[in-house]
């Protein structure tokens, strides 16, 4: 079979990746990929814009006879490719517009949460400056006071949250979120929250509509700097399995927080198809509380995930498809190598707020057993391969225990040079910490 996956990032490289190691599939066609998708077996670029040309995009898969479509991003499907596939009988993996709402409106998310019983941060959603900052002041005097979270409503490219260990710095972020100045529309409805304490994971399931299959849990590592210090970013490393998410607490996700947020959605005509995404924080009792909904897998949790992968993917993704996810519970016990894999982001300077492109990458490591460098932001120019995005690469490897797949990555990390890379040095440092 040929199959299409939409995006250009290290997690559409590690999904296509993986999806091409299925004996069942030919080709997986990446639009528009990147340069580490144009380099790899099995995969091709396809020149075709999915925002700019969704029309271009149908008429290659109905020419091609593509048997399904993967989403990666969360753009595409916000602007309604899902609905368009799908009003022309095509298959395709990812939620429609209106169910998508669960990510590209956190308002929505949040009210949907509060109407059905899920548990997550107390919230309120203001649309102007002055009522924002006068709730601020009035949450930062009253008890647990600061911190306080600040979030944009719209898709903001995982830039849009501001957690803020003062009044002064949340009556910031209010303000510079509504100047639309970095965020655009993104910020002209905002929300502040509770902080929620404890340890964060990543709980992502492929959905049906109505069943709910688990991935390996993973955790991300959102600051820019060691020790969980600097500005928020899309991510800069990921590890799996999470030992955070114990099997008691996986089988309360799935009961308190996937199984009624399906059902949900099913009961208000969204019917929930595609990779649903729960970031958790998980407190000290181990109650799971949902901090947001993606409506797509992780970057960069999808490359550690997909190197422990072992199943055929393209069997999991066609019985969600299909709508009998019931009926895979068989391929559970074999579907996971048991070695955790750590995936390490290497950025360009400047990121999250500047980051420069444009920079000449001049090595890169040979290709190892049990390592992969994901490309992220890579673009080929004649025979110069050069930084094209925030993130560049993702440097994935599997090891015996959370420790040694860590110096694994950094390993293959080391070898990728170019200028102004910038990576944490303790990416699965809360794994590591905690007995698995
Ligand atoms: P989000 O984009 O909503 O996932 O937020 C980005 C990051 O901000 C999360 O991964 C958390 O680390 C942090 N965060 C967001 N909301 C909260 C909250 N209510 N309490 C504590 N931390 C939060
Ligand atoms: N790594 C966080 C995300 O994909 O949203």
């Amino acid at each position: 079979m040929k199959l299409l996956v939409i995006g250009g990032g290290g997690r559409e490289h590690a999904l296509a990746w993986r999806l091409a190691k299925s004996p069942r599939v030919q080709k997986v066609f990446v639009a528009p990929g990147n340069a580490g998708t144009a380099r790899e077996d099995g995969l091709v670029n396809l020149a075709i814009e999915p925002l700019s040309d969704p029309e271009g995009l149908i008429a290659f898969v109905q020419h091609e006879r593509i048997a399904f479509t993967v989403v990666g991003p969360e753009a595409p499907l916000a602007a309604g490719l899902v609905d368009r596939f799908l009003s022309q009988g095509l298959k395709i993996f990812g939620p429609t517009r209106a169910a998508a709402q669960l990510e590209s409106s956190k308002d929505f998310a949040k009210q949907f949460m509060v109407r059905h019983g899920i548990p997550t941060a107390g919230f309120r959603t203001f649309n102007d400056p002055t009522a924002a900052s006068a709730y601020a002041a009035e949450q930062a005097s009253r008890a647990p006071g600061v911190p306080i979270v600040v979030k944009a409503d719209g898709l903001a490219a995982g830039k849009g949250v501001v957690v803020a260990e003062s009044l002064g710095e949340a009556q910031a972020a209010i303000a510079a979120m509504f100047s639309g100045e970095h965020l655009g529309g993104a910020g002209s409805r905002v929300v502040i929250e509770d902080f929620l304490a404890g340890e964060e994971a990543s709980f992502i399931v492929l959905c049906d509509g109505k069943n709910a299959f688990a991935l390996a849990t993973s955790q991300d590592h959102k600051r820019l700097k060691d020790q969980d210090q600097g500005p928020n970013t899309g991510g800069m490393g990921a590890y799996s399995p999470a030992p955070v998410v114990t099997p008691e607490v996986s089988a309360r996700v799935m009961r308190e927080i996937i199984r009624p947020t399906l059902k949900a959605m099913a009961s208000e005509g969204h019917p929930y198809v595609g990779f649903l995404y729960a970031g958790l924080m998980i407190d000290r009792s181990a109650a799971p509380r949902v901090v947001e909904f993606n409506c797509r897998l992780g970057d960069p949790e999808t490359q550690p995930i997909m190197m422990r992968m072992r199943g055929d993917f393209t069997v999991l993704i066609e019985h969600a498809i299909n709508g009998c996810l019931d009926q895979v519970e068989p391929l559970a016990d074999t579907l996971w190598d048991r070695r955790p894999a750590v995936g390490v982001v290497l950025a360009a300077a400047g990121y999250p707020q500047a980051p420069c492109l444009g920079d000449a990458i001049a090595a890169l490591p040979a290709d190892q057993p049990d390592a992969h460098l994901f490309h992220a932001g890579t673009r080929q120019e004649g025979d110069r391969l050069v930084t094209s995005g925030g993130r560049v690469f993702c440097a994935t490897a599997l090891g015996e225990t959370i420790k040694d797949a860590q110096a694994n990555a950094y390993r293959l990390a080391d070898q990728v040079r170019f200028a102004g890379c910038q990576y944490r040095t303790d990416i699965g440092h809360r794994g590591i910490a905690l007995p698995s």
